[in-house]
């Protein structure tokens, strides 16, 4: 991986992990009543100290290829983490891929209850919305609502929250989803925010009409990538490098490419859709200060977590 590409993310995670605890602080912000402490260190144990960042990356970096400096996308970047951290929580949940481990952590399930859980995740994502409607997010009143129009769209029914229905439905399915169902139920459940990430880089830098095209057909290419590594990831990783148990896709008879194709055929596909992310990202017409989409495209394919 770069070392230049590398140093961004790594920049971008500490600016995200600062942000997201001052958010998530104890004290109390105007207009709320009371931060009840169980729920809240619940919020935190979930967004704070780990994971990879790559959501608000993307945030950050599309809205740099305009000019946007990144402290000034920090917030909309944490919106999308927030929504993120949000839909790991209740991924892990019982009712859906019971998991025990994330981040190298318990889940928030394990460290505080079920019903905790259900709760931090529904503040997460309620709370993400308030961020993304804040002033302080986007002088524009117009640009917040649209802000906040693509992110709920992203989430709800025809994005993350649905694909996730259609991959628990998947696992109880006589017939498996066939492979146009599976590359579908991905890129709901994991491309569309991915995608939409991108794009509200592309929405905080002004991007004309163009731009945004070229920038969400990157940005759907790379989310459905990151789902075929993910799977690949769970096929052939461990949980210490992971941070969360390996080999749960077959085990559940999750829906996977891996399991439709079989490892090489998927590699392929992966390595294909970055390629296909790269080319989208020559038509942006923002000249070599694509390179660090660039390099991101490939990390999805490369990384080992
Ligand atoms: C994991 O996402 C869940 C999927 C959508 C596949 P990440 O791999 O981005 O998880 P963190 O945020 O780095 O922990
Ligand atoms: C999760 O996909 C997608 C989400 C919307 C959270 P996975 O179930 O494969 O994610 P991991 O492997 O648990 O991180
Ligand atoms: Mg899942
Ligand atoms: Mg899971
Ligand atoms: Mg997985």
């Amino acid at each position: 991986m770069p070392a230049m590409f590398q140093q961004k993310l790594t920049a971008c995670a500490m600016a995200v992990e600062a942000a997201l605890d001052d958010l998530l602080s104890r004290a109390v912000r105007p207009g709320e009543l009371r931060r009840p402490e169980r729920l809240l260190a619940a919020m935190r144990h979930a967004a704070l100290g780990g994971g990879k960042r790559l959501r608000p990356f993307l945030v950050v970096e599309t809205a740099a290829l305009f000019g946007v400096p990144p402290n000034a996308a920090l917030r909309a970047a944490c919106a999308i983490e927030m929504v993120h951290c949000y839909s790991l929580v209740h991924d892990d949940l019982p009712a859906m891929d019971d998991d025990d481990l994330r981040r190298g952590r318990p889940t928030v399930h394990r460290a505080f209850d079920e019903a905790t859980a259900i709760l931090a995740g529904d503040c997460l994502l309620t709370y993400a919305f308030e961020i993304a409607a804040d002033p302080a997010t986007h002088p524009d009143p117009a640009l917040r609502a649209e802000l906040v129009r693509i992110v709920a769209r992203a989430s709800g029914l025809g994005g993350m929250a649905g694909g996730q229905a259609l991959d628990l439905e998947a696992e109880r399915r006589e017939t498996p989803l066939d492979l146009d169902e599976t590359v579908e139920m991905q890129a709901m459940k994991t491309g569309a925010l991915i995608a939409v990430s991108v794009e509200a880089g592309a929405l905080m830098g002004g991007a004309d009409a163009a731009q945004t095209r070229a920038l969400a057909t990157f940005g759907q290419a790379i989310g459905t990538a990151f789902q075929i590594a993910d799977d690949l990831l769970d096929h052939r990783g461990d949980a210490t490098t992971l941070g969360k148990r390996a080999g749960k896709d077959a085990a559940r008879n999750k829906a996977t490419l891996v399991a439709r194709l079989g490892v090489a055929a998927a590699e392929r596909r992966r390595d294909d859709l970055v390629d296909d992310a790269i080319a989208a990202l020559n038509s942006v017409g923002a000249g070599e200060r694509t390179g660090v989409l660039e390099a991101a495209a490939r990390f999805v394919a490369g990384r080992s977590s």
